[in-house]
């Protein structure tokens, strides 16, 4: 079964032969979709014919968004936490414990559900890729369970077992990293693709250097890829370290050296900013252009976490990039859907072009620039077509 999508007033695609920017855009365009993969794009005069044809009435296509970094196995609300933070409190991960409280005492079920009301707030934003970590568990069984859960519904599932040192190993730190990496990576590797640490020697709850270090390299021997929580809250060893070991992102890269954005443009490893987080604990954003101009490819995620940042909106963060990072809107959609997608090593999301996913999402507007322009505006509009759904 093949499906014409025609009548595309603007079409992204991501594709660097399209035209000479890196969004590869096609106006007053089509595509078509077989068996759930794009295999033709181009002008819609130019369109073959397909078995079923579905007209969008002019709107803008863009490639669904690709959300590498978010926390969404977990029970419990932190909404007083939020609240403090908007008075003057200062946000370091203390709260993280809060929520893992919370997730251990909660079922199967009842985090399942939560999971998968996100999972459908996020799709209804146009997010059709999403990478999901544990890390509310913190003992061999509940943080199994959490990815067990996770891999219900993504194949991008992140092992985060030190995310926090947990209040039953305060004082213990590399106690509770021999159990990270040993009998709970054991426990938790099958059911996941990468491995995360939140490195910030800086926060009483969180791991240094060293600590880091050794579960990122357990991890790698385990077989999993690397992610890391790097230079969040102050400037750190993160970065360097994510780099060195050849991991497949940086995520938050708020507080960056010289020697952090000369290793991030030398090396492999992407920069995932994740401005919701700096707009949440109303901290000072990321240094994007710093980046972009020394070359490091930038990814854009939610971080959708109950406690430094609760939105499941990709669009608000490209507003927010737009906004508060001098990212222009068409660098913004990049770092949302194909710098995604290299954050997580695919190539078959993140893009329009033949050979991927069809993984789109139709706005409710004739250009991409309005996800910047109309910002808290749902402007993703559902397309129901059996073989055209994500
Ligand atoms: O990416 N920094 C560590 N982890 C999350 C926050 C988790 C939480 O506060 O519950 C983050 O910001
Ligand atoms: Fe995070």
């Amino acid at each position: 079964m093949s499906t014409l999508v025609t009548n595309i007033g603007e079409l992204v695609t991501n594709d660097p032969t399209v035209d000479d920017g890196p969004l590869g855009v096609i106006a007053d365009a089509a595509l078509v979709v077989e068996h759930g993969h794009v295999v033709w794009t181009g002008p819609a005069a130019e369109a073959p014919d397909a078995d079923e044809r579905a007209d969008v009435g002019g709107r803008a296509v863009v490639p669904g968004f690709v959300d590498s970094h978010a926390h969404l196995v977990f029970a419990g609300d932190r909404a007083a936490e939020f609240e403090a933070r908007m008075s003057g409190a200062r946000y370091d991960g203390g709260g993280i414990g809060t929520t893992v409280a919370a997730t251990r005492n909660a079922s199967d079920d009842e985090l399942r559900a939560r999971l998968c009301g996100l999972l459908a707030e996020m799709r209804r934003q146009g997010t059709t890729t999403v990478e999901v970590k544990s890390g509310y568990g913190l003992t061999v069984d509940d943080e199994a369970r959490s990815l067990r859960l996770a891999a219900e519904v993504t194949p991008e599932t992140t092992f985060l077992g030190a995310h926090v040192v947990p209040a039953e190993y305060a004082g213990r730190a590399d106690e509770y990293v021999a159990l990270v990496t040993g009998p709970m990576l054991a426990a938790c590797a099958p059911h996941a693709r990468w491995v995360d640490v939140f490195c910030e020697p800086g926060s009483a709850h969180a791991f240094d250097g060293d600590q880091a270090r050794a579960v990122l390299e357990a991890g790698r021997d385990a077989g999993l890829g690397l992610r890391v929580h790097a230079n969040q809250l102050s400037a750190g060893p993160g970065v360097q370290l994510a780099v060195e070991l050849g991991a497949a992102s940086a995520d938050h890269c708020t507080h960056l050296g010289a020697a952090d954005v000369d290793a991030l443009a030398g090396g492999t490893t992407v920069a995932t900013l994740l401005p919701g987080v700096e707009f949440s604990t109303r901290s000072p954003y990321p240094d994007a252009r710093r980046l972009l101009d020394a070359g490091v490819t930038l990814a854009l995620a939610t971080d959708c976490n109950p406690g430094s940042c609760f939105t499941s909106s990709m669009a608000f963060c490209i507003a927010l990039a737009v906004r508060e990072m001098h990212m222009t809107p068409a660098e913004a959609l990049w770092a949302a859907t194909a710098g995604g997608a290299s954050a997580l090593d695919r190539s078959d999301v993140g893009r329009l072009a033949p050979g991927a996913r069809a993984d789109l999402a139709v706005l409710d507007a004739p250009s991409y620039r309005h996800l910047a322009y109309r910002p808290g505006v749902p402007l993703v509009h559902a397309l129901e077509l059996p073989s055209v759904q994500p």
